[in-house]
């Protein structure tokens, strides 16, 4: 299926690890020019978008910056509207899980886990929707939630699982304020994914333990499994999905 990408626009945080990274190349090698915002990591970005770029001829660019700064957002949402004449998708995947039981938490710790999880998409969320507006011009964004949005944290993640919630929630109230200017809102839920944030954390015994269990498919996916879902919603074959959370679990969430 041609998911007709070919000469748009995507900025893409947190692009250059994990599921981020996995988005960038599956929307590259369907046309389409990639901001791929990093914060760390540099060398590998940058040799990651000159690949992307010869392996798809295509024009993507990489912007550093840390999310958690308001200048730095909007440096990076400004590069990606000067380096090219429009922005067509928006995905919002860069995110933190950090560990922490209730009764122990920092405010400190709450705090930045809402600011990176679910304040930065929502300012990001805002300057696209401006962005079109202004333009005239139907639009994508993509947020990344998390299982955990719907079944809580069972290990230490509380403050994360209510990020993600309350993106959801952001997600669906977005969708019907600009369903009007055709603009497209939807989230996607991984499960457990074979990314830095996993495999960083827990090897992979903890991890058959924790949740192999709790995955009727019996096995964690591959960023690029979830990837392929975000490419969907990005394209015009979505166009009459709006306000959704697409669930790519192997099961582990069913609702
Ligand atoms: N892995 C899973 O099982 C799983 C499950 C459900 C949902 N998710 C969601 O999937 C998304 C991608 O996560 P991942 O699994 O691919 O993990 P990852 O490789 O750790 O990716 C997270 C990305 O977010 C970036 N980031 C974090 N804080 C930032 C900040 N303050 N400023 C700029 N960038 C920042 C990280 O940059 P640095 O590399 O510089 O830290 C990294 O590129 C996240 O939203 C996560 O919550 C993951």
């Amino acid at each position: 299926m041609d998911f007709g990408l070919k000469g748009k626009t995507a900025l893409v945080t947190g692009g250059g690890s994990g599921l981020g990274k996995g988005i960038c190349e599956i929307l590259a090698q369907e046309g389409a020019n990639i901001v791929v915002h990093f914060r760390s990591n540099e060398d590998k970005v940058l040799s990651f978008v000159h690949d992307l770029n010869e392996k798809y001829d295509g024009n993507s660019i990489a912007v550093k910056g840390d999310l958690s700064r308001e200048g730095d957002l909007n440096t990076v949402f400004d590069t990606a509207c000067n380096s090219y004449p429009e922005i067509d998708i928006l995905v919002n995947n860069a995110g933190v899980w950090p560990k922490a039981y209730v009764k122990d938490m920092e405010v400190d710790e709450f705090e930045n886990t809402l600011k990176v999880n679910l304040q930065t998409p929502f300012i990001l969320c805002k300057k696209m929707v401006n962005h079109l507006i202004d333009q005239k011009r139907k639009g994508k964004i993509i947020n990344i939630v998390s299982q955990a949005a719907f079944h809580g944290s069972t290990s230490g993640h509380a403050h994360y699982a209510a990020s993600k919630g309350g993106l959801v929630t952001f997600t669906v109230s977005l969708a019907r304020e600009v369903a009007k200017h055709g603009i497209n809102v939807n989230a996607v839920a991984p499960g457990i994914m074979e990314t830095p944030m996993i495999t960083n954390r827990m090897s992979e015994q903890k991890i058959q333990e924790a949740y192999h269990e709790r995955i009727p498919l019996g096995r964690i996916s591959t960023p690029e499994e979830v990837a392929y879902t975000v490419a969907f919603l990005a394209s015009n074959k979505s166009d009459y999905i709006t306000g959704a959370t697409i669930d790519v679990t192997g099961g582990m969430l069913m609702r």
